[in-house]
């Protein structure tokens, strides 16, 4: 059993390591250090900067609306109230006690409004779900959602304010205005990068030591002393060679944590999404205008099933003038040999920083954002899409979360990952039930979270297609520059 003496080696900087380490020093472990092979002292989680992992990017997706999850709506509401404390900290901060690449006016939550859309005209089965489990369960968030097309919602939001209506049609462009969904005015964007300095602030001055950068902070391979049943990990081998001695190793190594952990592998899945960017110009005001945060939410379009399932949006334009869109209708796997477990292939990322960069996204997702994208927005045909990003996300069987011992380690080891693609809103309170597990006491995430493996015959969200899937990248077309253009106009659908 760990003690608040117990010296505690994670692996990894980003939202799961970030949320474990600082609710662990906040609650008195004294000996906590951090290790991630990117310099985030140096290039504050920018992604234009070097950093390659899920939580190191400009925005992300803040929303309560779960669909049936309760547990995770319930968790996201809990974020909120530390997400606005953080905001109001640090716009009552004088620039000196801030850290570098912060300062008094970054804000770090958004409410643009989150907006759930899909095609046709009755609701989807999901959204329906979801405002009806707010409705049971947090009335008082129920009554800041607002179904598109209806009549009295409509009237209730113009009273809240005219702009918001507005934001409700900006997307009429899609499928003709033939969708259906809702907003919620209590949700938005985070900004990811200043979010997770911020964090990583906060970890610092709670006692949590970083060491940062490759060599020194990059994990060769687990210390796993004696071998056998009687096992245990002993700390972390770093790339400068040198050795580092722990009582318990937690592994928050995102998309890599099979790279690290081979056991893991029928756990975890990296896979990537395809995220594209339009930069606008600065003489282009108008859209600078459109598409600010203020005038336009972020928002989600999802489109039919299995196969032929869609799933993307767009995020409100970036101080720097960036719109971001992403596609995960269907993610991606790269098979590679494992590290350091002999004969085991995984899916392993592969992104503009990696060995073998990569600087482009598969055709397959890309033309049909294309599509959509085109279709809502017609004024941006004329850029094209300016740049590419393979953002990996990291897949467990049944989307939760996997925060546990692994078993046969006699406790010495914790994994403590599988975001699944909507892990980032919760990284104010993700550790304080992190912290449960490794203390265990049970809570309501105990079940959900429990370590667990790929079931044979089962589809387990894709972890059993295996290198033979449909999915994998090296068998699949890639877009070139070209590719990246709009047509004059938009296609009909495939
Ligand atoms: C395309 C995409 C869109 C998403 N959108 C949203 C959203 O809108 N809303 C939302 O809530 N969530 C979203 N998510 C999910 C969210 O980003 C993740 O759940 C979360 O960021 C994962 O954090 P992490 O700490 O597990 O992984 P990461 O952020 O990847 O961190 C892992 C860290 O481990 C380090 N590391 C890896 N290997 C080693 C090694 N050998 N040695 C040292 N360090 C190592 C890496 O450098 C990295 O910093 C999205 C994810 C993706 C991929
Ligand atoms: C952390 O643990 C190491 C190894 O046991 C020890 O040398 C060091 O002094 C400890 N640091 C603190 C702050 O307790
Ligand atoms: C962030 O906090 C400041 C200061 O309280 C406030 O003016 C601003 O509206 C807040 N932002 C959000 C999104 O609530």
């Amino acid at each position: 059993m760990i003690s608040k003496d117990s010296k505690i080696i994670i692996v990894g900087g980003g939202v799961f390591g970030l949320s474990t380490s600082l609710w662990l020093s906040r609650s008195g472990y004294k000996n906590v250090t951090v290790y991630d092979r990117c310099s985030f002292d140096k290039n504050y989680y920018n992604p234009s900067n070097g950093c390659d992992g899920a939580s190191a990017d400009i925005n992300k997706v803040f929303r309560m609306a779960y669909g049936e999850e309760q547990e995770y709506q319930e968790l996201a509401i809990k974020a909120r109230d530390i997400w606005l404390s953080w905001n109001q900290s640090i716009e009552g901060s004088s620039p000196s006690d801030l850290p570098a690449g912060l300062s008094p006016d970054d804000k770090l939550l958004y409410l643009c409004g989150s907006y759930f859309l899909a095609e046709g005209s009755k609701l989807r089965e999901f959204y329906g779900q979801s405002l009806q489990t707010m409705q049971e369960t947090a009335p008082e968030y129920r009554k800041m959602q607002f179904v598109r097309g209806n009549q009295k919602d409509e009237e209730r939001l113009h009273k809240i304010s005219p702009k918001w209506v507005e934001k409700l049609h900006i997307v009429d462009g899609i499928n003709r205005g033939n969708i259906n969904g809702f907003i919620d005015i209590n949700a938005g964007i985070t900004i990811a990068d200043k979010a997770c300095v911020y964090a990583r602030f906060l970890c610092e001055k709670a006692g949590v030591k970083f060491v940062l950068g490759d060599p020194q902070g990059k994990i060769d391979r687990l210390i796993v002393e004696p071998s056998g049943s009687n096992k245990k990990a002993k700390g972390i081998k770093t790339a400068d060679g040198l050795n580092h001695w722990g009582d318990l190793v937690i592994v928050a190594a995102g998309s890599w944590t099979a790279s690290v952990i081979p056991e893991a592998h029928r756990t975890v899945e990296a896979t990537a999404g395809t995220v594209m960017f339009i930069d606008i110009p600065r003489h282009r005001q108008d859209l600078w205008k459109k598409f600010h945060p203020d005038n336009y939410p972020v928002w989600s379009y999802r489109r039919g099933e299995g196969d032929d399932y869609y799933q993307g949006g767009g995020f409100p334009i970036t101080k720097e003038g960036r719109l971001k869109f992403g596609y995960r209708g269907r993610k991606f796997t790269n098979f590679q040999d494992h590290p350091t477990k002999s004969g085991l292939r995984i899916s392993t990322p592969r992104t503009k920083y990696t060995e073998n960069p990569i600087d482009t996204v598969p055709m397959y997702g890309l033309s049909r954002m294309k599509r959509v994208i085109h279709e809502a927005f017609p004024e941006l045909a004329e850029f094209g899409f300016t740049d590419s990003r393979l953002c990996w996300y990291t897949d467990s069987i049944d989307n939760h979360f996997v925060v546990d011992y692994v078993p046969g380690y006699s406790d010495s080891l914790f994994i403590c990952t599988g975001g699944s693609g909507h892990g980032f809103k919760f990284l104010p309170i993700l550790g304080q039930h992190v912290k449960n597990q490794l203390e265990r006491v049970p809570d309501q995430f105990t079940p959900l979270w429990k370590w667990r493996a790929s079931v044979e015959g089962k589809s387990n969200n894709g972890l059993s297609e295996g290198e033979e899937g449909p999915r994998e990248m090296n068998k699949i077309p890639m877009a070139e520059r070209e590719d990246f253009k709009f047509e004059k106009r938009p296609l009909e659908r495939l």
